[in-house]
């Protein structure tokens, strides 16, 4: 049968709904949608807690089930009815058995972009090991995922984007969950000791711009190991650096014409990228606040960008 949706907004949106093999649908669309999930979300939200439709339901499981709605209709599938992704058999209550297996991945509906992204996640070690428990659910949650060049700024998609390695590489819970009893999870903070502002670095630079492979698209899935990954300062730390094609390059694609371009001019509207500005002279007098090992390292790259 296919999905339906509704897509306002003239041809731009039409064209990249097109991309998942989408029609647009009758003008009475997103009411019938508004109404469908006002029904879900009788129970699945905090009204459902305080002021149930129905007794005799378990109200303890249920208010693990929530769904943040002001949050999902600001998502990429903000526009979609629940029941696109869950199937019919969410639509009675109690639900049906075999409801579960009905929900759908990104798979199924995103076949174009899957054809490179899919290939690309199972060359990492991720899929490798972890094959039947790793999965796109395992980094993408379908009901707040916003994709970066919709996100208001480059750090704004550095929070979200990190947050979904975050909740696994800095909880001993999920990540061990996936493991054997007796292995140990890395200290985020042990294994970047390297990095001078290690702290600011992760905050300010997504782990797949150093943990990917530069890519045609937005970015690569194959996420890399210690061996692969970005270590050379110069790869940001010099002009037309590596974020450009990176954490900017979203904004860059989707909207060239505001941006100027210019990676380098995107980067200074938000953070001051030492050695991917322009002026040597700032750069140096800010080399004068950083600490000693700092000052050396950076002094040598600076130094090997004039000869
Ligand atoms: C009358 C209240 C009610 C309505 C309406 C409702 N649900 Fe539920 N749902 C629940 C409760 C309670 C649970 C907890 C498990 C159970 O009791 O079946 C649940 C469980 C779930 C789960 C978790 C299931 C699992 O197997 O872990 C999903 C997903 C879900 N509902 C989606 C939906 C969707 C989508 C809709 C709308 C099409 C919907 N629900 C409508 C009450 C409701
Ligand atoms: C783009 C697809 C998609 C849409 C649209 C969607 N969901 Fe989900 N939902 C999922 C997936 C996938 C999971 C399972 C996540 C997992 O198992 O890791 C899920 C899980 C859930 C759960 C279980 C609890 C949880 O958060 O994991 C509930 C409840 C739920 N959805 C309700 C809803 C409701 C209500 C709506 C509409 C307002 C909705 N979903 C819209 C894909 C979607
Ligand atoms: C049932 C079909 C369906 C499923 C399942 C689904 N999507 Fe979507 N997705 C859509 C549709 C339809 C849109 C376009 C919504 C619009 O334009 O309003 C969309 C939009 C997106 C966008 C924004 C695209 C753009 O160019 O604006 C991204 C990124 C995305 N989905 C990723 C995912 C990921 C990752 C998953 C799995 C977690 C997933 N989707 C699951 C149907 C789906
Ligand atoms: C290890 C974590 C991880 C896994 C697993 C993962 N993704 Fe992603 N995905 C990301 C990150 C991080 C982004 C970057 C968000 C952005 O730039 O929009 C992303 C972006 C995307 C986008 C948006 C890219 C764009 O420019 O339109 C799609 C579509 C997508 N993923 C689909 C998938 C699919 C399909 C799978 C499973 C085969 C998957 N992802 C598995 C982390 C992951
Ligand atoms: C669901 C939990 C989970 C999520 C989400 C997750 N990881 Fe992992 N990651 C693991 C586990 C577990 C391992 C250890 C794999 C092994 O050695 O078997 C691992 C291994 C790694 C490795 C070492 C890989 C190698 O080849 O040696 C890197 C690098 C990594 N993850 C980065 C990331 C990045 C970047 C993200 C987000 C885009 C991410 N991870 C998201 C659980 C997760
Ligand atoms: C500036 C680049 C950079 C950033 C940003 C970065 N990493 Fe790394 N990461 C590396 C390098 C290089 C190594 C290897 C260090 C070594 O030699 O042991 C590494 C090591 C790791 C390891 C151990 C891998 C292994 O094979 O043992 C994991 C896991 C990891 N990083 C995950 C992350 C996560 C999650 C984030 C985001 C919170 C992140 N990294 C951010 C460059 C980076
Ligand atoms: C993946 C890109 C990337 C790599 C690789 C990288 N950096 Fe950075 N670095 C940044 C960004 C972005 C900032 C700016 C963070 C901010 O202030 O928002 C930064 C900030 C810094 C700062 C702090 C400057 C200040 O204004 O406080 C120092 C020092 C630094 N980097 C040194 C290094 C050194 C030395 C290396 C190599 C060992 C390195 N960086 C590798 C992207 C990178």
């Amino acid at each position: 049968m296919g999905f339906l949706l509704a897509i306002p907004g003239g041809p731009s949106r039409a064209e990249s709904a097109d991309e998942f093999g989408l029609e647009e649908k009758d003008a009475e669309l997103p009411a019938r949608i508004k109404a469908w999930n006002a029904d879900c979300l009788s129970c699945h939200s905090e009204q459902g807690l305080t002021k149930p439709p129905r007794q005799g339901m378990d109200m303890a499981l249920l208010a693990k089930l929530l769904v943040d709605h002001p949050r999902f209709e600001k998502s990429d599938h903000g526009k979609m009815a629940c029941k696109d992704c869950h199937g019919e058999a969410y639509v009675p209550y109690p639900h049906l058995p075999k409801a579960k297996e009905q929900i759908k991945g990104c798979e199924p509906c995103h076949q174009q972009p899957a054809r490179t992204i899919t290939p690309e996640f199972k060359a990492g070690k991720h899929f490798k090991t972890h094959t039947d428990k790793f999965t796109c659910l395992s980094c993408h949650d379908s009901h707040t995922m916003r994709k970066a060049a919709k996100l208001p700024t480059a750090q704004a998609a550095v929070r979200q984007d990190n947050r979904q390695c975050r909740a696994c590489h800095d909880d001993d819970r999920r990540y061990l969950a996936l493991m054997k009893p007796e292995s140990r999870r890395p200290d985020m903070a042990v294994v970047h000791s390297w990095l001078p502002e290690m702290g600011l670095h992760l905050d300010h630079v997504r782990c797949v711009d150093c943990h990917s492979p530069a890519s045609d698209l937005a970015l690569s899935h194959e996420v890399l190991g210690k061996d692969r990954a970005v270590r050379r300062c110069e790869a940001c730390h010099a002009e037309g650096g590596e974020l450009g094609r990176r954490l900017y390059k979203p904004m860059l694609i989707d909207a060239p014409g505001e941006q100027g371009g210019f990676a380098d001019g995107t980067l200074l509207r938000e953070i001051y990228v030492v050695g991917a500005n322009r002026n040597r002279w700032i750069d140096l007098g800010g080399l004068g606040a950083l600490g000693l090992t700092a000052l050396a390292v950076l002094t040598r790259i600076l130094r090997r960008r004039t000869k």
